[in-house]
């Protein structure tokens, strides 16, 4: 199943909405389609929502080239349509980060070169980014797996929402993990939590998984805390959204709970995702974003209302599990155990 695709300069683009019913893209000629396309869910998952963006800057940068702007003009107009993406969904970082990096390689290229040629660097930057995403998740997989295999004994796994290929553009971030530990003989079996209101793990995890014949059982979020007490869960994997320089990490509404149940029951809990994912900007936690979405996803399932119409709710998309929860976040570059303000400074440093 492949997220996306670019093809004769449009970005083609799996409709997660429709999964796990119907397997239909949308063609997406326009960067406002992009932008509608990430703020509907029809891609998500911050890697994915990223590379998504990169391309919707092609597709401005062409639109806007087609009505022979001087440089200014392109570089306003440009500017203009990251906002639009940017703005789309404000918690993944990846989002902020590729538009942000299309951006400024426009400004540089427009220095030297037409307004035409700074549209096809920003496509090759696309496609770049695209590659890299999916290479970034193999090496993700490669180093979780060493972590957690260390044992040589198949593992029972608890992940929450959807951090797979369906995220990315490769194997997945928590699920490139499960995979390579699979393609070893290391799973016995995943738990996936159900991951209300949308549905993310009964949809798309679970669709994911069994379609590699990676054995898994579908729970309910409220079953977890039974799961861990009574499954054998060897280890929590879970992607993120945004990951503070302490170590603080946003991801979907549930993980926070989830760790916290990991911690009752002695169980590890490991995050997966890459560099563009951290934003060491932000101190900590506390200034993450938290997207607040629609409320009837709360009072519909499947766009079934299941209680009164009219009653109040809240419909945060994501919560942010404290650095202290963490056992391990699985990068590109390798692990970082324990994460806090310490132990980030001193990995990104090494790593430059
Ligand atoms: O609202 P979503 O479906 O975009 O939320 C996705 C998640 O929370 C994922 O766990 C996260 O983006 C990591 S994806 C590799």
């Amino acid at each position: 199943m492949k997220t996306l695709a670019w093809k004769n300069h449009t970005l083609q683009l799996l409709d997660q909405t429709r999964l796990p019913g119907e397997k239909r893209y949308l063609c997406c000629t326009r960067w406002q389609e992009v932008r509608d396309a990430i703020r509907v869910l029809a891609v998500r998952g911050a890697p994915a929502i990223g590379v998504a963006a990169a391309y919707g800057m092609v597709l401005a940068a062409r639109d806007i080239a087609s009505a022979g702007p001087d440089k200014r003009q392109f570089e306003v107009q440009l500017e203009e349509a990251g906002r639009g993406l940017d703005g789309a969904r404000p918690t993944a970082v990846n989002l902020h980060w590729a538009v942000q990096k299309q951006m400024n390689l426009a400004r540089k290229t427009l220095s030297s070169h037409t307004v035409a040629e700074t549209a096809d660097v920003l496509e090759q930057s696309a496609c770049a980014t695209e590659q890299d995403d999916a290479e970034m998740d193999r090496h993700m997989g490669q180093f979780g797996a060493a972590e957690l295999g260390r044992s040589r004994h198949p593992l029972t796994i608890l992940t929450h929402c959807n951090a797979g290929a369906l995220a990315t553009a490769g194997i997945g971030t928590a699920l490139g993990v499960i995979r390579t530990l699979h393609e070893e003989g290391l799973i016995h079996r995943v738990y996936a939590d159900e991951t209300r209101p949308l549905l993310q793990g009964a949809r798309l995890t679970v669709t994911e998984l069994m379609e590699d014949q990676i054995p898994v059982t579908l729970i309910t979020d409220n079953m977890a805390a039974w799961v861990m007490k009574t499954k054998g869960i060897n280890a929590v994997i879970v992607g993120a959204d945004r990951i503070a320089a302490n170590g603080d990490t946003a991801n979907k509404i549930g993980t926070y709970g989830v760790a916290v149940l990991a911690r009752a029951h002695g169980i590890p809990f490991y995050v997966a995702a890459p560099a563009s994912t951290f934003d060491l900007t932000l101190s900590d936690g506390t200034a993450i974003p938290i997207e607040e979405r629609n409320h009837d996803e709360v009072r519909r399932l499947s766009g079934i209302l299941t209680t009164r119409p009219d009653v109040d709710v809240f419909n945060p998309a994501f919560d942010v599990t404290p650095h202290d929860y963490i056992t391990g976040i699985i990068t590109e570059r390798g692990i970082i155990h324990h994460p806090d303000a310490a132990s980030l400074t001193a990995f990104f440093r090494k790593e430059g």
